[in-house]
This record gives structure tokens, sequence and C-alpha cells, in this order.
């Protein structure tokens, strides 16, 4: 429908015309206040007030002229408004409270297929210098779980020198998978590029010893690259006996890879399936309701052996308000669609997501696909992007709750839907790191409008100028980028590689700009025009000075410098919405802190601090 692109049009344009107010709000509160001689050069400027005063005034006349022409052509065919409820972040009380310690999970069943597994690795009857095992299943039935268990099986740590896991899932790339086993040995990244140097480095580090290698999530179907990485396997130890565990989803991939028979894990039985249930949707241990009780035959038997969908059903289903309605829809479309292949697992985990409480959630959800699938994510990051894109919004009611809190209120939610996986604590038992499964990592991707690339191609949505996330980590290098004009409404933007350049500055609504490992030596020095930016992290770049520009970013929340080793810009306290700010501590180089800190009232994160006798704090 016409009018339906044209609403979500101009919901663009009203987006931006806020933004415009708020950071001239900023800007007439640091620059102009309170100083007369400012306010007389603004009067002759670009920004001078009236004029800027006339221009948004245009502009809000005309969304609200096409916004009543749209109402007409709405309501021509019967859509009509409707009071609702407001979901904003005021509503966030509504959500219900939720623990975050459904990252420790048993191992229910597998008990068979793990001591089979662990056997054939075992056997000492087969004297070829490398043997593979795959195991082969479809999406969510429990592969990596078992390939995991057997990993650190006690009797297979004592039996190999070396155990290595890497995760393969992109496109098969022999130097990539190299590195990656050199890196998972040495617990280091090795920052070496040539093929001769990382095999060389292996044969040091694998001489005379033998080895238990996992490539979880193997996709390749061809031969020769599977030979190829054999024979590069091969020129690295002489010693008998090493192994290696693939699991895959692809039939034709297991039979590539194979030297023992194919591994075929079976499904789950349906108790197997409703105890895993059961532990997600009532993770104290409670007894379940009797409504679910009453239930458990055919809903155990609709999970079709998958754990994945009995774990995430049973996250949403903890979920007390929306229960009822979901349980309902939810067998309703688990008993219409039986799950034979992903994409039935996939239409089923959609339905856990939206029954997630706000459609902020489903946002905070939708943005993972900016991250490559099996990403170790940061949470405070995570939730800093959220902040800066606008998907948590500062309470209304003043002291109540900060957007920090708020996000970490969602992130729990996440977690109690069993959206997250492979959760990381630290000393204290505060969640630092977690991964998303492949599976649900699809479905982020087909929810948001973001261009993330896949394998090696980036996944463009039809309306190029819709593009509102851009993510190239990972990426294949050479992929056919749009024009930048046409990205113009691009708000999140990830790089692992400098391809814009100076060009970067036309992302003129850019909030997020994540260039980290760039090996970028400079920032722009108009950077201070992308005004909107409220996440910057330029860390592990070798930038040796700031643009003095940059403390135009009025609305920056969290700055990452890294390893900095220069200067903060004088000015620096008219960052005033700047609430984290990270240097690396370890080599806090520079001399002074940033002068007047002290004034930026809503910093929190600050991992550092130099002492001296200058004007930090004051
Ligand atoms: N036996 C089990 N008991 C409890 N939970 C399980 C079991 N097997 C798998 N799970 C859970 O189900 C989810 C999917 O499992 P896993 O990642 O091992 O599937 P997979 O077959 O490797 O999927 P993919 O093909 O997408 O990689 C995981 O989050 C895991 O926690
Ligand atoms: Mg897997």
């Amino acid at each position: 429908m016409i009018w339906v692109a044209k609403l979500q049009g101009l919901a663009i344009d009203a987006e931006v015309v806020m933004e415009e107010l708020s950071y001239e709000n900023l800007r007439r509160q640091i620059d102009v206040n309170g100083n007369p001689k400012k306010m007389v050069c603004d009067f002759f400027s670009f920004s001078n007030p009236l004029l800027f005063r006339l221009k948004m005034a245009h502009k809000i006349k005309t969304i609200t002229q096409i916004l009543n022409e749209i109402t007409g052509e709405a309501s021509a065919v019967g859509v009509v408004a409707k009071v609702n409820e407001r979901v904003t972040s005021a509503n966030n009380g509504q959500i219900p409270e939720t623990d975050s310690f459904l990252d420790e999970f048993e191992i229910v069943g597998r008990g068979v297929d793990i001591s089979r597994i662990v056997s054939i690795v075992l056997d000492t009857t087969t004297h070829d210098r490398i043997s593979v095992l795959p195991i082969v299943g479809m999406g969510g039935l429990g592969k990596t779980t078992v390939a995991k268990a057997v990993f650190n099986h006690e009797l297979v740590e004592a039996h190999f020198d070396e155990t290595i896991w890497v995760c393969v899932t992109a496109s098969f790339d022999e130097k990539k998978i190299l590195r990656a086993i050199l890196e998972s040995l040495t617990n280091f990244p090795s920052g070496l590029d040539s093929m001769d140097a990382i095999l060389r480095r292996l044969q040091k580090e694998l001489e005379g010893k033998r080895y238990f290698l996992v490539l979880d999530d193997v996709w390749n179907e061809n031969f020769e690259l599977w030979n190829n990485l054999m024979s590069l396997l091969l020129k690295i130890t002489n010693s008998v006996g090493n192994r290696i565990l693939v699991t895959t989803r692809s039939e034709e991939a297991g039979k590539v890879v194979k030297t023992f028979p194919i591994y075929r894990l079976a499904k789950l039985s349906d108790d197997e399936c409703w105890l895993i249930f059961k532990e997600r949707a009532s993770p104290n241990g409670l007894p379940l309701t009797q409504e679910l009780e009453v239930m458990k035959n055919v809903l155990a038997e609709q999970f079709g052996g998958i754990p994945l969908v009995a774990k995430v059903v049973g996250g949403s289903v903890q979920v007390k308000t929306r229960r009822e309605t979901l349980l309902m829809s939810t067998l309703e479309t688990l008993i219409m669609n039986p799950l034979h292949n992903e994409n039935d697992i996939l239409s089923i985990l959609r339905l856990s997501v939206d029954h997630l409480p706000n459609s902020s959630l489903k946002q905070c959800f939708a943005y993972f696909s900016n991250f490559p699938k099996g990403y170790n994510f940061e949470k405070e990051q995570l939730i800093q992007c959220w902040m800066a894109e606008g998907f948590i919004q500062p309470s209304d009611q003043a002291g109540y709750e900060t957007m920090e809190d708020i996000g970490d209120k969602y992130f729990n939610i996440l977690l109690a839907h069993s959206l997250f996986q492979d959760i990381v604590k630290d000393e204290n038992g505060k969640i630092t790191h977690c991964k998303m499964h492949h599976l649900l990592h699809d479905l982020a991707y087909s929810i948001s409008k973001c261009a993330a690339c896949g394998s090696d191609v980036i996944g463009l949505n039809d309306s190029v100028s819709q593009i509102r996330q851009l993510s190239l980590i990972g990426c294949e290098n050479n992929i056919p980028l749009p024009s930048i004009r046409s990205m113009r409404n691009l708000r999140s933007l990830f790089l692992d590689r400098d391809v814009f350049g100076h060009e970067i500055l036309s992302f003129k609504r850019l909030c997020v700009l994540n260039i980290s490992r760039c090996e970028i030596c400079s920032l722009p020095t108009s950077i201070g025009r992308l005004k909107h930016l409220r996440y910057l992290d330029v860390s592990n770049n070798m930038i040796k000075e700031l643009p003095k520009s940059i403390v135009k970013l009025y609305k920056l929340q969290t700055l990452r410098l890294g390893c900095f080793h220069g200067e903060a810009p004088k000015n620096f306290r008219k960052l005033i919405s700047l609430r984290h700010f990270y240097m690396d501590i370890k080599r806090p180089t520079s001399r002074h802190m940033p002068r007047y800190l002290g004034r930026l009232v809503d910093l929190q994160s600050l991992p550092f601090f130099v002492f001296g006798m200058d004007k930090a704090l004051i």
C-alpha cells in the first residue's frame, strides 16, 4: 500500500526533526547560554536561531500536512486510529522481573551419544595420522552441545596432548581455520597473515603432539577445499592418532569429511524435551501450573525432539504476564506446522520474539544481526549501542531508573527467553559476555532492516534508503556496496577495515559508529559534523590525536578510545552527554586527565584516573 510506504518515510522525517531539535537544544546550552558574544556571532552564522526555528517550523508543517493526507487515505480503507496503551519507558514497570541464572544448564539425555562418540574418538585400532568423525543433524538438535561434552570429557582430555575448538560457520577458508587453530592453542591473537608463518608456528606448537580438533558448524560441501585443508594439516605434525570432530547440518558436508561413518544425531524423546521445557519455564524448580501439566503430552510431542525449540518456548512461558496468550498461539502454531526443517523451527522461534513484552525489546533482539554469527557479545557494549540507537529512553521519573538499568533489565528478559547462550561471568558473578544461537541469529537478521553481511554476500534489503544498520564485520573483501549517498538513513555502522575513509562523514544520521580494529591512524578533522553520534568506538587503532571538533558531539554518550596515547581536546567538558569513557588503563600514557571532567555530571564509567595538579575534578 502506497500510504504505508509514505508513513514509513514520514516517520523517518519526523525522527530527523526531533534529532535536529535535541541537538540544537544541547548546542545552545553549551555554546550560547550566558555568552553574549557568542549570541551575536550566532545571529550572523548558519545556526542563527531565527533561521533554525523557521526551517524547523516549515518541516513540521509539511510533516503534519502529509500526515493528514495519509490519515485520509488510511481511513478510506478502514484503518482507524485507536487510543492505545502507551508503550514507552514508563511502561517498563510492567515488564516482569527476571533472573539471569539460566546460563548453566544440564544436558538432558545424550549420555549414550556422548559415550559412543568418545569411544570412537579414542579408538586406538585406527593408525591414521588424522581421522574425521562428522556429527550430522538439523539445526538446533544439539550437535554443538554434544561436541562440547565430548571436548570436555575427562577421557578425551587425558588421551590427547592438545584439544582445539574452532567455530567455522562462515565461508570455509583454510587460512582462517589454521589461524583460529593457532589462536586456540596459544590463547592469543596471532597477528600472522602469511600461510607459511602460520604453518611454521603451528608446527612448533604441535610438534610430537596428538591433538583433538573440533570444527563446529561446517557448511563446506566441496571436496577440493576440504582436501586442501587436510593436506595442510598433514604438514604440521607427523604424529598418529589425531582426531577431528566435525558438526554440520549438511549430509553432503558430512560425506566430504568423513573417515569414520557419519554419526547421525537422533532427536530427543518427548520426555527429554519436556524436561528442557520445564527447566526453562520454571527455572527455580517450582512446579508448573496445572494448566501446563495438563498440556504436557500434546506440547511435548510438538517440540519435535528439538531441544532449541523446547528451550525457547519454555523461556517465553516463564514470562508470566503473556503466558496464556502465548501458550495458546504457540500451541496452535506448533500443531498446525509440525517441525520438519529449519524454516519451521524459525517460525516457532519467531513466536517467542513476537511475544516479547514491548517493541523496543524486539528492536534490541534484532540488533544482534549487526554482529557475525558466533560473536562473543560484550554486554555493556550492547546496552550502550541500544541506548545510542534510541531503543532505550531515559525514564520520565527522575532518579528512578537510569538507561543502563533499563538496558540491564532488557538483557535479562532476552536471557530469560533463552535467546542467549554461552554466558560468561566475571569473578563477582556479573554477566560480561554472551553468544546467540545461529538459528536465532538468522531470526534477528530476518527481523532487522540491517544490511549485515552473511557469509560473503552483503544481504541488502530491497530499499537501500531504508537501511538503518550496516555491518561489515567479518565480511570477505570486495563486497559491492551501494553508494553512500543512497544510504542516507544509516544509524549504525560497524566496520573492521577502513572502507569508507573520510567519506564516513556523509552518513549524517549515524548514532553508532564502531571503527575499532580498522588500522586507521587518524579520524576525519570534521568528525564533529556527525552531530547525532551517541556511540563512538575507535579503540585498537593507531590514532595519536583526537580532532578538536570531537567536542561538538554533544549527544555522545559512549566514547571508547582503547589504547590512546594523546591528550584529550581542550574543551572535552563540552561532551555533556558523556556517560561512558573508556581508555586502556594498562598503559595510560596521557599525562593529564581531560580538564573539567568533573562537570560531566552523567559520567558513569571511567576505568582510569591519572592523579595530578590539574583541573580534572573541578
Ligand atoms: N541435550 C540437551 N539438553 C539441554 N539443552 C540442550 C540439549 N541439546 C541442546 N540443547 C540446547 O539447545 C540449543 C541448541 O543446541 P546446539 O547449539 O547444540 O544445536 P546444533 O545442533 O549445534 O544447532 P546448529 O545446527 O544450529 O548449530 C542450545 O542452546 C543448547 O543449550
Ligand atoms: Mg551447532
